[in-house]
């Protein structure tokens, strides 16, 4: 779906342009939190692409830059004609506050260092942005060190101070330009959801109305448009949260056009195939082709080791399945497939276009992975991703509306590779899939049961190539070690280790090495992400 198409029937759009802050994507997320709907593009957009997208309030975000050093990011010229001509709501957020400074011919003065750190500020007029509070209340805020507005632009004033007699908070009230130099949108900035919301709800006069029930309304009304009606759509459905919500929204808007295959690759986990052609089945009624490619997979694997080749067969094999099964398809229904739907996420597309300025064009390529399903090599498929503007909590919110299983829609992520990527070496080798699919079980199992699923990201065991010594049952034993690896994160970009009690493990580990054969020993791996990834290949 084109993701402008929902942004410009809303006239209640709030645009962010985005200059490279860590927090940009929080500020979106904190205003879609008050149900009203937010996106985020690139700072230096067009004027054509800010002006398409209709908005009523703007937001220009704060940023790593100096609004003095060469190349600075910009929001375009006639800009300022635009937004003032509309009567849209602009706020700027340290670096975007400078910007509006500088460009409306104030002085910003270069600082020394760039940090954040926690301040004091008050409220210096209850006017505009403070207008909800008293004069000389205090709050705490995240601000950011770093450039300092010394000279307003005509027609602007201040707010609010930081006790050190720094600029907090500006405005233009008559020209609808606002400014604050520190993160509201951060939980450490006390107060700032409240500044925000009184922003966006009093002073530019939004209303609330942006639900999940309607965007899947609209989702489906979309798709209903865009398909034809002889036209067939395929997908590929991994059994994770993502592609089964998108298939269920696109299922909703054309029925059985739809055509979904779900490829056993043999690396998949304990009883996996089972459970999740259940939920397609039995809950969801999603039309599924299941397909077990064990062999196929498994054959390829055979000896190889290095995990980037790993990798790469895998990504390979799963396109060959897809295009023998849209080529079947092709042959049944006397039609090329037209569409292909893809769970796509609102921060896959954000996370694929780097920071204005940083010189970056793409991210650095830790592994090669991502999106294994592939797109059926001379099939020109067009894409249906309506998941394209929704982050990963709303997609479960959009999920349980439809009736997906809530137990369905926590399950932590599983990477297109599977098991493969948990065992270190030659997957084929051994009965090592077996066996790391007996303490996966008996793992996350246990996680279950002492209903601390939910608190962790994402938790598996890993199959190490080695054995060791043991003794069990007076019998002296050479077999495998495993590894429990759970960690805590936000977006699985970074992530801690999760601190198990000790009684929880030590359960654990007695259950793995009683009542899997072959493993004597049981290991818990202690790393963050950096310096460790989350999965070990
Ligand atoms: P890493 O191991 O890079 O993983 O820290 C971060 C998150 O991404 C998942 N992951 C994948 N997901 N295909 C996927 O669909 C893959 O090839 C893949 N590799 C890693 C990983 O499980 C974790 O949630």
């Amino acid at each position: 779906m084109e993701p402008v198409t929902q942004a410009k029937k809303s006239s209640n759009l709030v645009l962010i342009l985005d200059y490279g802050s860590q927090y940009t994507h929080l500020i979106t997320r904190r205003i879609r939190s008050l149900s009203i709907f937010s996106l985020c593009i690139n700072g230096t957009s067009s004027l054509s692409s800010i002006t398409e997208l209709n908005p009523r309030v703007i937001i220009l975000s704060g940023g790593p830059h100096s609004v003095h050093s060469e190349g600075a990011p910009c929001f375009p010229s006639g800009f300022i004609e635009y937004v003032e001509e509309k009567g849209i709501h602009v706020l700027g957020i340290c670096y975007g506050l400078q910007l509006l400074v500088q460009k409306l011919g104030g002085v910003v003065k270069i600082g020394e260092k760039h940090e954040y750190g926690r301040m004091e500020i008050e409220v210096e007029k209850n006017e505009g942005l403070f207008g909800n509070k008293g004069i000389g209340e205090k709050q705490l805020v995240w601000m950011s060190h770093g450039d300092e507005a010394v000279k307003l632009p005509e027609g602007f004033e201040v707010v609010g101070r930081s006790n050190q007699g720094a600029v907090a908070a500006v405005e233009n009230r008559e020209r609808r330009f606002y400014g604050l130099q520190y993160h509201p949108e951060v939980t450490h900035s006390v107060e700032g959801m409240e500044t925000l919301r009184h922003f966006l709800f009093d002073i530019c006069g939004l209303t609330a109305g942006w639900n999940m029930e309607d965007v899947l309304e609209e989702e489906i009304k979309v798709i209903k448009a865009m398909v034809g009606p002889e036209d067939h759509v395929i997908c590929a459905l991994s059994g994770g949260v993502d592609s089964t919500v998108a298939a269920t929204v696109v299922h909703k808007a054309i029925g059985d056009r739809l055509h979904c295959v779900f490829v056993d690759n043999g690396l998949l986990r304990y009883k996996e195939r089972e459970r999740v052609m259940a939920t397609f089945e039995s809950d969801l009624h999603l039309p599924v082709t299941c397909v077990d490619a064990t062999e196929e997979f498994l054959s390829k694997l055979k000896g190889v080791t290095e995990p980037e080749m790993k990798r790469k067969i895998i990504g390979k094999e799963f396109i060959n399945i897809f295009d023998i099964f849209a080529h079947d398809l092709e042959k049944k229904v006397g039609k090329k497939p037209t569409y292909l739907v893809q769970g796509t996420l609102y921060p896959d597309v954000i996370e694929s276009c780097p920071p204005p300025g940083s010189g970056r064009t793409h991210s650095h390529t830790i592994k090669s992975h991502h999106n294994v399903g592939g797109l059926p090599k001379d099939m020109k498929l067009k894409l249906i991703e309506p998941l394209k503007l929704l982050f990963k909590d709303e997609v479960r919110a959009m999920g349980k509306i439809m009736n997906i299983p809530v137990a369905f829609l926590r399950r932590h992520p599983f990477p297109g590779p599977g098991l493969a990527v948990r065992i270190p070496g030659d997957v084929t080798a051994g009965n090592s899939l077996d066996i790391l699919r007996q303490v996966d079980e008996i793992f996350i199992q246990s996680i279950k049961d002492a209903g601390i699923y939910d608190e962790i990201w994402q938790a598996f065991a890993v199959f190490l190539p080695v054995k060791t010594v043991g003794v069990q049952g007076d019998q002296r034993t050479h077999s495998h070690a495993v590894a429990l690896r759970a960690v805590t994160s936000q977006d699985g970009m970074t992530a801690d280790w999760y601190y198990f009690d000790f009684k929880f493990l030590d359960d654990v580990s007695r259950k793995i090495c009683n009542s899997v054969r072959g493993v004597n020993r049981v290991l818990l791996d202690i790393t963050s992400k950096p310096p460790s990834t989350i999965e070990w290949e």
